[in-house]
């Protein structure tokens, strides 16, 4: 079965920004794992200070069939504004063990970036499809370590 991998940038309502997103989307990210879980949908949503970026995979259909889901969702600023970023067959998950993880990379939030990637955090609309590729390839990888550090503390 193919493997496909969706990623776009949207911009979310200011209000569902302003309160904690993690509150915000925590009533739904509920749902949305239970969701991808059904249809075999792992990825990640990160947030920055304006826009949303979400990683989507999973087998063709199902990932598109979550892209049209998620693009419907009224708390995107404009439907029209969602812009696919990259859309491609992958060989492999790069969160194949995350329903939907969730990061966090608001300014104020303290999370520690390689400079490269740091860089996108100011301009979140000007970042290409390598960056946010990058970006989330980076994420995936810390959060694999994070597995294994806690596997071998057994924690
Ligand atoms: C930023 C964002 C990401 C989303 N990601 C997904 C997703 O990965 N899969 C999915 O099925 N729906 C996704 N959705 C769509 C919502 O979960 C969907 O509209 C849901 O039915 C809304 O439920 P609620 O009204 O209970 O919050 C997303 C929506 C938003 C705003």
């Amino acid at each position: 079965m193919s493997l496909y991998q969706i990623c776009y940038r949207s911009r979310i309502k200011p209000d569902v920004l302003s309160q904690d997103p993690e509150d915000a989307i925590a009533q739904t990210t509920h749902r949305l794992r239970r969701m991808n879980a059904l249809n075999g949908v792992t990825g990640a949503l990160i947030f920055t200070d304006t826009h949303v970026f979400q990683l989507i995979e999973g087998q063709a259909e199902r990932a598109t069939a979550s892209l049209e889901c998620a693009v419907a969702d009224p708390r995107h600023e404009r439907h029209e504004d969602v812009e696919i970023l990259s859309r491609k067959a992958a060989e492999y998950r790069l969160f194949h063990d995350s329903w939907l993880y969730f990061a966090d990379l608001r300014m104020d939030h303290g999370r520690e970036l390689p400079s490269q990637l740091a860089m996108i955090m100011p301009r979140p609309e000007t970042a290409t499809a390598a960056d946010v590729l990058a970006l989330m390839a980076y994420i995936a990888g810390d959060l694999a370590e994070a597995h294994l550090t806690n596997r071998i503390l057994q924690i």
